[in-house]
């Protein structure tokens, strides 16, 4: 399984240093054998040699160049980062990101060979719809992705459930997890208000190949706990 943290503004870089130096003990005193992937802030990337792999929340399709605010290929080489998270909601919408730049950013660390861990997931409006108008606006945020590329992680993430504390039911994430099975062989991550209490029966569900999770994520001894939890259910 897949267990992935995203630190989204959180944790400097002497806490995030600290942070993975806990989990690669975890994983360590373990023998843990699920892939753990952390995603820290920009200003955290940092040099790892630890069991867990770090990724980037974000990098603009550009080895360098004069792109304000953003990073390229160089600063992700020089810690050896070569894996990312694109399409995650608050880029979609808080920093409105928007499908097309999506496809090249997809593009570019495809061609580059990135794990990619591409986030879709619908607003509460859309769920509120009904599966069709739901599940065509879930399509839209495929388009243009190739959804068999071989290091591709899909995250669904439903919009209304990140950050809530609301999550769908059990048995909702399973028949979506069904459906979007059918998009895509690759790996299927939940992601959404998932947390210690409730993160092995998340895992636990048909179809999920693992969680990605925020919030409960920032407590390494709570995210320590979902990977034994992945463990234990391997
Ligand atoms: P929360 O776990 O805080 O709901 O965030 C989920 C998320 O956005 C992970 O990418």
């Amino acid at each position: 399984m897949i267990i992935a943290a995203n630190l989204k503004t959180n944790l400097t870089r002497k806490e995030t240093k600290q942070y993975i130096q806990e989990l690669d003990t975890y994983v360590k005193n373990n023998a843990i054998s699920q892939e753990v992937l952390v995603f820290p802030a920009m200003s955290s990337l940092d040099e790892n040699d630890s069991s867990v792999i770090v990724g980037a929340q974000n990098a603009y399709p550009t080895k360098d160049g004069a792109f304000t605010g953003e990073i390229g290929t160089v600063h992700l080489d020089e810690f050896g980062i070569n894996t990312i998270l694109i399409g995650h909601s608050e880029r979609r919408h808080i920093l409105g990101e928007t499908q097309e730049l999506l496809i090249k950013k997809f593009n570019y660390y495809k061609d580059l060979g990135f794990k990619i861990v591409y986030c879709i997931g619908e607003p509460l409006s859309k769920r509120e719809a009904g599966e069709s108008e739901m599940m065509e606006y879930i399509s839209t945020q495929y388009e243009g992705i190739d959804t068999n590329y071989e290091n591709l992680i899909v995250a669904y993430e439903p919009l209304w459930a990140i950050g809530t504390g609301i999550t769908p039911t059990l048995e909702d994430i399973e028949s979506i997890h069904k459906e979007l099975k059918k998009k895509s062989p690759a790996p299927l991550l939940y992601g959404g208000s998932v947390k210690v209490t409730n993160a092995k029966d998340v895992l636990a569900i048909d179809n999920v190949d693992g969680i990605l999770v925020g919030s409960a994520a920032l407590y390494a001894e709570h995210f320590c706990s979902m990977i034994g939890f992945a463990e234990e259910l391997s």
